[in-house]
């Protein structure tokens, strides 16, 4: 019996798995959103043939500020009349400049994923290192919700990881310029933006199974942290498993490539397969693996700023192990969880991936039913 097991499930943060009954969630805000800026870990582009015009610097627009609001109270709504309680982000103006010691930035991005910031691991908060200028202080618009928390539970443990220092000695500049025949002749190399000499990770490149939690090597996450995870967690019996989907050579943040929806079934990327050999974790122990369905959009038809692929149709919300919430036009997608035996919920929100993100980077759950159980192996 290790200590984690020992803690009561009625802690005020606990949630050890993608998919248990939601009781608590957090959910993003675009209130004070900017483009996301040109930087060492990330050069965003414009979509739909105009790739070569510049990309916009500074605040949002407010209607689209506004449209992504719109879309993010309706699943606050929708949690809401499902008995989840739900808290919302601090305001935060992003459009101020970082300087630290190590690098500037010109601007810093938004609060409408707190899943790439925050993982809730049992009873535990853990604020990613994060990998880009962009989002070094993101963890700030939720601070007074996690104090909140702390104060109010003293089962509560609260970890930030360490912060590296997003030098340009971090940053492997050439990956931008690689043509895509150098990167898919190194794809299985595993080599993206960062280099693997500092500890980083965004915790959306994790996914947790009870007492397993994946993480995929990607331009967010390097094997530094990895590592840091898997130290940090072993001493309570958690097992972190390294992932990789060579396919994608842009990878980040494993939920448009990798879903678990319930003990047994994942939701797959039928463009990104997971790397040979490392299936073998989840088929062994009787999971499944399900391809999505083509998007309802193609990557072309995304909006103009939106720096995440048309897989952000597999970014579903899971409320339980039997209901999962879906954007409301993905209607494939919607017929093939049913057939599984889900209970598809849709709402809308396109306007969101301006910003990147769907229903599950828009939310970090905080506490769901359930404890730490073994699933894998
Ligand atoms: N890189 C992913 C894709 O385009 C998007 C992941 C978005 N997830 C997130 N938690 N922000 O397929």
């Amino acid at each position: 019996m290790t200590l984690l097991d020992s803690m009561p499930t009625d802690c005020v943060v606990s949630a050890w798995n993608e998919w248990d009954r939601l009781r608590e969630m957090v959910v993003g805000t675009a209130v004070g959103a900017n483009y996301e800026p040109t930087e060492p870990g990330s050069r965003p582009q414009r979509r739909g043939g105009r790739e070569g015009n510049p990309f916009p610097t500074g605040p949002k627009p407010q209607h689209v500020i506004d449209q992504a609001n719109e879309e993010l109270q309706g699943l606050v709504q929708l949690l809401q009349d499902w008995d989840v309680v739900v808290r919302r982000p601090s305001p935060v103006d992003f459009s101020t400049q970082l300087v630290s010691p190590d690098f500037s930035v010109e601007n810093q991005y938004c609060a409408v994923c707190p899943r790439d910031v925050l993982i809730t691991v049992g009873s535990e908060i853990i604020e990613a290192p994060m990998s880009r200028r962009a989002r070094f202080f993101e963890y700030l618009p939720y601070r007074d919700i996690v104090r909140g928390y702390w104060k109010q539970d003293q089962n509560v443990r609260w970890t930030a990881a360490p912060k590296p220092s997003m030098h340009d000695r971090m940053y492997r500049q050439e990956f931008w310029e690689w043509p895509l025949v150098e990167r898919h002749k190194r794809m299985h190399d595993f080599e993206f933006c960062v280099t693997q000499e500092e500890v980083l990770f965004d915790a959306a490149d994790a996914s947790r199974f009870g007492n397993d939690i994946i993480i995929q090597e990607s331009m967010t996450t390097n094997r530094a942290g990895i590592e840091w995870l898997r130290r940090h967690l072993q001493d309570r019996g958690i097992r972190v498993h390294a992932v990789h989907f060579p396919l994608d050579l842009f990878p980040s943040h494993i939920d448009c490539t990798f879903v678990p929806l319930r003990p047994g079934l994942i939701l797959t990327n039928p463009e990104r397969p997971i790397l040979e050999g490392e299936d073998k974790l989840f088929l062994d122990s009787g999971w499944k693996l399900v391809d999505a369905p083509q998007p309802s959009l193609t990557n072309d038809q995304m909006p103009e700023f939106c720096q995440s692929s048309k897989w952000l149709s597999m970014n579903v919300l899971s409320l339980s192990p039997d209901v999962v919430i879906c954007e409301e036009n993905e209607h494939e997608l919607h017929e093939l969880l049913s057939r599984e035996g889900l209970e598809v919920l849709t709402i809308p929100f396109r306007g969101v991936y301006e910003f990147g993100g769907s229903l599950h980077c828009a939310t970090w759950d905080v506490r769901r039913e359930g404890k730490g159980e073994d699933l894998l192996g």
